[in-house]
C-alpha cells in the first residue's frame, strides 16, 4: 500500500481508521506455508479477531488457533452451512483451543465437538475429564523465552521434567493426550528459543514412549517475528533452523503445527490518525491524534510494541512527541518522534499495526475504537 493510496483512504471514510489489506494477509499466510512446507498454520485468531481476516484466512485454507467460545464461535460462523460431518471433521482438523486454562462452562460447551485442547496442570486435566471429556489433549510445556517481545513462559506451561507424569496421569483417566506444544514468546527474534524447546518437546516424547505413550502431534506455537525493524532476521533463516530440528528430532510420521498471529497480520494493517491538538512543552512540540493507546496503538501497553509515526507531508524533520486522544498521561504513543512541521488537521500514520492492536481497543473515554477499512477483499 503506498502513501498515497492510505492517505485516499483516510480522505474518503475519515479517521481514526484501520486498512487491513487482504492481499498482504493471503500472501504472509503463503509465505509461512511456503516456508514450513511440512507444518499445519493454525492462525492465532487472539492475534486480530476481525471478522473479515477470519473469513480471508479461512477461504485460504487455515487453521485456527482460539483462545475462548467467542473465537471459537467466530471460526465456526464460517463452517456453520456445511454439512454435519464435514464441519466436525474441520473442528478435529483445524481447530484448537489452545488457551490451558478453560473455565468449566467453556468446557462443557466445547465438549459435544471434541475439539483439541491445550493443558499443563493436574487441576486442569481433572477439569477436562469431567466437563469434556471427548476432548483431545496438548501438553503445552514451559519452554524458553530468552529476548522475546513478549514473554508467556512464566504464566503457562509444565515443567518439562513433569510433563511425562502429566501424559500418563491424562492416559490413566481415560482422556488421551495427541499432541505436546510450546510458546517461545511474542516476537521471537532469538531463534535459539525454538532450538532448545524442540530438543525439549523431542526428550520428552521419547521418554513418552519408552514409557508406552506415543504422542503423535507437535505444536511449535506461535512466536514467529514481524519484520518491524531491519535487524529482525528474515522467515526463511528461521525456517531453515526449525525444519532441520524437526527432521532431526521427530519421526517423519509426526504432525507439526503451528500457531502464528503476529507473523500473519502484523504487515497487513495500517492505521491513520488526524492531529487533533499541537502544543509546546518543555521545548518540544508535542501532537494528539485521534486515536490513542486505549484504541489502535494499545500494543504500546499490552503487546510491549512500539510504532512509529509517520507524516504524509513532505519536509525537515525534528523531534516530537506524540499522544493520544485521551485525558491520560500513559496515552503517550512516541515521546521522541522525528516528524516535519504538521499542523491540526494533518493525517498521520502507522505500518505494520496488525497484531494485537485493535485486538485489544477499549472504548476509554469514550472514544470508540477506529473504523476498518478493508483492501482487496476478493470473495469466491
Ligand atoms: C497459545 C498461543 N498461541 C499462539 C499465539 C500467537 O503468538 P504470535 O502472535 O507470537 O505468533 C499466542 C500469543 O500469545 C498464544 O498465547
Amino acid at each position: 500500500m503506498t502513501p498515497q493510496q492510505l492517505e485516499r483512504i483516510a480522505r474518503k471514510h475519515g479517521t481514526p481508521v484501520l486498512v487491513v489489506d487482504h492481499a498482504v494477509l493471503s500472501e504472509n499466510y503463503a509465505t509461512f506455508r511456503r516456508h514450513f512446507p511440512k507444518v499445519q498454520a493454525y492462525y492465532a485468531v487472539k492475534a486480530n479477531s476481525n471478522p473479515e481476516i477470519v473469513r480471508t484466512l479461512y477461504l485460504a485454507g487455515a487453521s485456527f488457533d482460539v483462545a475462548s467460545w467467542p473465537e471459537f464461535q467466530l471460526v465456526y460462523s464460517n463452517i456453520r452451512r456445511l454439512p454435519a460431518r464435514e464441519r466436525q471433521k474441520f473442528i478435529w482438523d483445524k481447530i484448537i483451543y489452545a488457551n490451558p486454562i478453560k473455565p468449566r462452562e467453556t468446557l462443557e460447551k466445547l465438549d459435544p465437538y471434541k475439539p483439541l485442547v491445550t493443558y499443563d496442570n493436574l487441576e486442569e486435566l481433572k477439569k477436562i475429564r469431567r466437563f469434556a471429556p471427548h476432548a483431545g489433549l496438548v501438553l503445552r510445556l514451559r519452554v524458553p523465552n530468552t529476548g522475546s517481545m513478549v514473554e508467556l513462559s512464566s504464566k503457562f506451561g509444565c515443567d518439562p521434567g513433569d510433563a511425562v507424569d502429566l501424559i500418563e496421569s491424562a492416559f490413566e483417566t481415560g482422556l488421551v493426550v495427541e499432541g505436546l506444544s510450546f510458546h517461545v514468546g511474542s516476537q521471537c527474534t532469538n531463534f535459539l528459543n525454538f532450538v532448545q524447546a524442540l530438543n525439549m518437546a523431542s526428550a520428552v516424547m521419547n521418554e513418552a514412549r519408552s514409557r508406552g505413550y506415543t504422542i503423535r502431534i507437535l505444536d511449535i506455537g506461535g512466536g514467529f517475528p514481524a519484520p518491524y525493524h531491519s535487524d529482525v532476521k528474515p522467515i526463511d533463516v528461521l525456517a531453515k533452523k526449525i525444519n532441520a530440528e524437526i527432521d532431526r528430532l521427530f519421526p517423519s510420521d509426526i504432525e507439526i503445527i503451528a500457531e502464528p498471529g503476529r507473523f500473519i497480520v502484523a504487515t497487513a494493517v495500517w492505521a491513520v490518525a488526524r492531529i487533533i491538538g499541537k502544543a509546546r512543552r518543555d521545548g518540544k512540540t508535542c501532537y494528539y491524534i485521534d486515536d490513542s493507546v486505549y484504541q489502535s496503538y494499545s500494543g504500546i501497553i499490552f503487546d510491549h510494541c512500539s510504532h512509529r509515526i509517520k507524516a504524509f507531508k513532505p519536509g525537515r524533520r525534528s523531534i516530537c512527541a506524540v499522544f493520544g486522544q485521551t485525558c491520560d498521561g500513559l496515552d503517550t504513543i512516541s515521546l521522541a518522534e522525528e516528524l516535519p512541521e504538521l499542523d491540526i488537521g494533518d493525517l498521520v500514520y502507522s505500518e505494520n499495526i496488525g497484531a494485537y492492536s485493535s485486538a485489544s481497543a477499549t472504548h476509554f473515554n469514550g472514544f470508540a475504537p477506529a473504523q476498518v477499512v478493508h483492501v482487496n477483499l476478493t470473495r469466491r
